[in-house]
């Protein structure tokens, strides 16, 4: 029995890591990122040891050119891909986009499925098969490494899938990735699926294959773990498993399965899983995005033990109910840690061994943020740091800011607040009523931001234990035309956190807004 990762080893062959947390994890519902911060996570990426960083569509908006064009003007190790429909001016605004890339890659894709191909794309299968030709010696013109996508390709015809796949690897395909875009699919049957066309199509050894899986059933990670078995070398997933719907195959789940199961999964990935922690809340911080409880690998409750049993099991021996360790992922145990006597060399190292590495400007916007909360707060836990943190840097290129908030609430009403915002460096300050506090502070947001989105959700919840605990808040909006957004904020005052939570929610509804007209006017 295996119960920690495996050394890497030179006879293991090597999955490659696709990570699309930039172009298909922001395409969920919700997760918008700004410029800066799809920088910051490009970079985090880079380092951790992804092997390919889908940066975006670079059709889809002017915005979305321009960040893939500067993350493969950035990128050092990892290749770039941007993404590309089978029209050539999708294909060479992709070219474009990558072109700075010390690697760059073009990805297009076509679907190939009867229900696609009639109902979207309006087409006869021989008009989809050239296009497959097509667009891919398009995009070879272009750049050396392109990736062919057969979308839908699990509810594809069998015979269909083999010619297109031969075509685009004819026209000189170098990845054949074969996606379960509709999270349709079950394990045995990808695996037959990946068996059959690397068994039938006659070229099928001259391209890597590569698993793209959705998790509208919940399988994406236990499919693409079945495609490796048949052949499959390349996984595309994104970090916390965001992504349209149901989302994408889970990174951390696919590298710590490959880790830590290497008795019946002998590969490796390049990925340094110590980094797996931090990645999960860096993503989450930017997308605003909460992470489920008890997700696998991240989830705040994956390495808790509450029940006797598991306690005392776990006393006794950790392997009897852990069969990876937390430090392996990047989690740090629950300590005590510092208070508000710590100065700010402690801090960094605090911060080094929380997996943070910060520049100068962030780590004192950070130091002054920690000093105000140990001034509030007896103990300060590592997760107390981690949101402070982590909202710092969700919040940085945020236009608008709380900078002040009264509120009168308690029996005898009306409820005020009282608040003054940094909006673009001017700071304006209202007084709004309403029907309790949290009301009154989102009506005088309101006032001063207005704008059309409706709260589908208000989330609290306490960062640690204690009275005197930070809260966390989550606010998402959703607005006429069923955009939604995600607001985060924390404060150990409730009705602050609630208040940063719901301006970063509107400033996210405002870029995402922004986004989708340049979207409208580009396709
Ligand atoms: O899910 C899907 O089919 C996709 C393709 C564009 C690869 O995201
Ligand atoms: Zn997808």
């Amino acid at each position: 029995m295996t119960t920690s990762p495996e050394p890497k080893s030179e006879n293991k062959e090597r999955v490659l890591i696709f990570d699309t947390t930039l172009r298909d994890g922001e395409q969920c519902p919700g997760a918008t990122m700004t410029f800066e911060e799809k920088m910051e996570v490009a970079d985090f990426l880079d380092e951790m040891g992804v092997d390919i960083i889908e940066a975006g569509f670079p059709i889809a908006s002017e915005g979305d050119f321009e960040a893939v064009s500067a993350i493969a003007g950035r990128v050092k190790n990892a290749t770039v891909a941007g993404l590309a429909r089978a029209g050539d001016k999708d294909i060479d605004r992709a070219g474009e986009a990558v072109g700075k890339a010390v690697k760059p890659r073009i990805h297009t894709f076509i679907s190939t499925s009867p229900v696609h191909m009639k109902f979207k794309l309006k087409k006869e299968p021989d008009e989809v098969l050239d296009l497959v030709t097509r667009s891919v010696t398009r995009a070879r013109n272009l750049v050396n490494d392109v990736e062919w996508s057969a979308e839908d390709a699990t509810r594809t015809e069998h015979d269909f899938l083999c010619r297109c796949v031969e075509a685009a690897i004819n026209a000189g395909a170098t990845t054949i990735n074969i996606p379960d875009t509709v999270g349709y699919t079950v394990p045995e049957e990808y695996f037959a699926l990946i068996a059959m066309l690397r068994e039938r199509v006659p070229n099928a050894d001259k391209a890597i294959f590569s698993a793209h899986c959705h998790d509208d059933l919940g399988m994406a990670v236990a499919n693409s773990l079945a495609g490796i078995r048949a052949g499959i070398r390349q996984v595309e997933c994104t970090v916390n498993g965001i992504g349209e719907r149901a989302g994408n195959a889970a990174l951390e789940e696919i590298v710590m399965a490959i880790a830590t199961r290497g008795d019946v999964l002998p590969y490796e990935t390049g990925v340094n899983a110590k980094m797996l922690s931090r990645a999960s809340r860096l993503v989450s911080a930017v997308t605003n995005f909460p992470v489920q409880y008890n997700k696998a690998i991240v989830g705040r409750n994956a390495f808790a033990h509450e029940s006797g049993i598991h306690q005392d099991g776990m006393l006794k021996h950790t392997q009897t109910y852990e069969i990876m360790t937390p430090e392996s992922v990047g989690v740090s145990k629950t300590s005590l840690v510092m208070g508000k006597h710590s100065g700010r060399a402690a801090f960094r190292t605090k911060l080094k061994d929380l997996g943070y590495d910060l520049g100068e400007n962030q780590l004192e916007d950070a130091f002054t943020r920690f000093k105000a909360l140990a001034d509030r707060k007896k103990h300060v836990y590592d997760e107390d740091i981690e949101a402070l943190v982590d909202q710092g840097i969700a919040h940085m290129h945020d236009r608008t800011k709380v900078v002040a908030l009264t509120v009168i609430a308690g029996t005898m009403g009306p409820q005020t607040a009282t608040l003054t915002l940094d909006m673009d460096g001017d700071h304006k300050t209202v007084q709004a009523a309403g029907n309790g506090p949290v009301d009154a502070t989102f009506n005088a947001i309101k006032e001063l931001m207005p704008h059309n989105g409706t709260l589908a959700l208000y989330q609290v919840h306490a960062v640690t234990q204690g009275t005197d605990a930070q809260a966390e808040v989550s606010v998402r909006l959703e607005d006429e035309a069923g955009r939604t957004v995600t607001g985060r904020g924390a404060d150990t005052d409730t009705l602050v956190a609630s208040a940063r939570a719901y301006v970063a929610a509107v400033n996210k509804l405002m870029v995402k807004r922004e986004k989708t007209t340049q979207a409208q006017a580009a396709i």
